[in-house]
């Protein structure tokens, strides 16, 4: 953001002053951020439509949610066809019209790419199906024959992440009880064997497709994925997954062989940066059991940059905080990346709902609290992503009704806990009533997922004339952040505070502190802070509130 450097730095892979070190991204939702068809569901022209809002937001760029065709049995995460779009979403001419003019605006794109397993519905893998015992095709999944008489038990005791066993038996062509296939998610996602070299190769194709047609990067689903144990020998905890909701079987992921994946994606980014001076930005979904083996997927050949997962994690809690911004600072030093922090995704529940009631009153502590918890991110040293929503202060939507919900984790585990529709509800732009302006198009069909009567508080045109809403509350943080020297990438020193209070001091005395605490307390240092997320008094720090000061001298810690 603040720094450029000669393509000559990028190539020799100095990477010290990459654009995206210090970058803010937003996430782009497709099906839920603007639809302009018409058929209720958000497409690749509505992205196009909404980029001069997020360029008036201050983003550097967006990162958009798988749009491929799929049959979308997890949203897209189910891919058919790496290297197309789905009709719902558009074609392949909208999206160039899409990269061309995020380039003219100077916002970068950077797509989602998903290679730990396809679609049930991929050519490859129907193939396999086709192809019988022992085939090469079968060898591209990690097919196997199931144990006990007649192979009627699956190969492993593994379950799958969204409930329920990780393997699915098949009939052969004949009719038979077959082969069982691998799948960490559900039946409809069978599982790459990235052992077989035509599976790397076929990545490396997909993505030299899209850098070929001008994008910026790659956000990688499961970075921590792709191979297995090469024996897939049962587990002692085979629940683990499921159960934590996390990729923590030690034999199902964060194998020592993906690093070389990244290593060469890395090394694929870096040609083109040769041919055009361009930065491309690999950004891994990395779910590991300790801050030193996240580390290692952000060595300075592999992978850009990794979210940092913690910070979502925590509780709304000063030592929380404190605990996990300081493991990440040290995780991540000396690896030559930044930390990458996180609030909000597609996968979570919103921070306004998080850290405090549930919609509609969310309004109160837990509003206060998120936009407290956005200025801290904002100030901390690194790259940033937002999720669409965020900056609009949307709750959770808690209420929807059983028979709207989409998630794969319900209707597999039959459960609505931390199931991830109610973050997903498309996104309200303008009016009094649903739509609220989300589908524009002729069709008028209704959103694909209900939005509740209390958006109308929330929609972008109430929000951008309100300069006390969530969204002037980012645009300042964002465009401070692109005008100080002290924000962004640099150094962070912990200042003694009350207790409940995070302060820190940034570069040469940019001051950010957070009251946890419901009560004020007295501000840490003296004068007009530069920014706060809610109304202070003079030399008061408000309860559930974070500031900025531009301090007089460095404060001693
Ligand atoms: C992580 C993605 O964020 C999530 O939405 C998806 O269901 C899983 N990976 C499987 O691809």
């Amino acid at each position: 953001m603040h720094n450029c450097c000669s393509s000559q730095e990028q190539v020799n892979g100095l990477n010290r002053h990459g654009w995206w070190r210090d970058a803010v991204i937003y996430q782009v939702y497709v099906r839920s951020f603007l639809d302009s068809t018409g058929d209720g569901i958000g497409d690749l022209a509505g992205v196009r439509a909404g980029l001069p809002y997020l360029k008036k937001l201050g983003v550097d760029g967006i990162w958009l949610s798988p749009f491929y065709p799929s049959p979308q049995h997890d949203h897209g995460y189910d891919v058919a066809d790496y290297c197309d779009v789905d009709p719902v979403f558009g074609d392949l001419d909208e999206f160039d019209q899409l990269v061309a003019a995020a380039r003219r605006l100077g916002v970068k794109v950077l797509l989602d790419v998903v290679p730990n397993h396809c679609s049930a519905e991929h050519p490859w893998f129907r193939e396999a199906l086709a192809a019988g015992p022992g085939s090469a095709a079968r060898a591209r999944f990690h097919f196997a024959d199931g144990r006990g008489p007649d192979g009627a038990e699956p190969p492993n005791n593994w379950h799958a992440m969204f409930g329920g066993p990780a393997w699915t038996r098949i009939t052969e062509a004949d009719g038979s009880p077959g082969q069982w296939y691998l799948h960490m998610f559900t039946p409809e996602q069978p599982d790459w064997n990235w052992r077989n070299p035509e599976i790397p190769a076929e990545f490396d194709r997909v993505l030299r497709f899209w850098l070929d047609r001008g994008v910026d990067g790659f956000r990688i689903d499961v970075a921590a994925g792709l191979y297995k144990h090469p024996e897939l020998p049962d587990s002692d905890d085979p629940e683990i997954d499921a159960r934590t909701r996390d990729s923590v079987n030690p034999l199902a992921w964060n194998q020592p062989e993906v690093h070389d994946v990244w290593r060469h994606w890395r090394s694929v980014c870096e040609e083109y940066t040769a041919r055009d001076g361009r930065e491309r930005l690999l950004v891994g979904e990395v779910s590991v059991p300790s801050a030193r083996e996240h580390a290692k997927y952000v060595r300075p050949d592999e992978l850009h940059q990794a979210f940092f997962f913690d910070l979502l994690g925590a509780p709304w809690d000063a030592d929380a905080f404190r605990k996990v911004i300081s493991e990440a600072m040290e995780d991540i030093a000396g690896t030559g990346s930044t930390v990458t922090w996180v609030l909000n995704n597609h996968d979570q529940v919103r921070t306004v709902t998080r850290y405090g009631e549930p919609a509609p009153e969310a309004s109160g502590l837990g509003a206060a609290r998120a936009r407290a918890a956005a200025l801290l991110m904002l100030a901390l040293p690194g790259a940033a992503y937002i999720y669409q929503g965020e900056e609009l202060g949307l709750p959770e939507v808690v209420d929807l009704p059983d028979d709207v919900l989409t998630d794969p984790i319900f209707h597999r585990t039959g459960s609505r806990a931390r199931i991830r529709d109610g973050c997903r509800v498309p996104l309200p732009w303008s009016g009094q009533a649903s739509p609220f302006g989300f589908t524009t198009g002729a069709q008028n069909a209704k959103p694909w997922l209900p939005q509740p009567e209390y958006f109308a508080e929330y929609v972008t045109e109430r929000a951008l004339a309100d300069t006390r809403s969530f969204w002037h509350l980012y645009r300042d943080g964002l465009q401070l952040r692109s005008a100080l020297p002290q924000l962004g990438e640099g150094t962070l020193r912990w200042l003694d505070a009350e207790p409940g209070v995070l302060a820190f001091v940034r570069g040469d005395g940019l001051v950010c502190a957070v009251n946890f605490g419901t009560a004020p307390t007295p501000a840490p240092v003296s004068g007009i802070p530069l920014l706060t997320s809610g109304p202070c008094p003079p030399g008061v720090l408000a309860g559930s509130t974070t500031a900025w000061w531009i301090a007089d001298g460095t404060p001693e810690t």
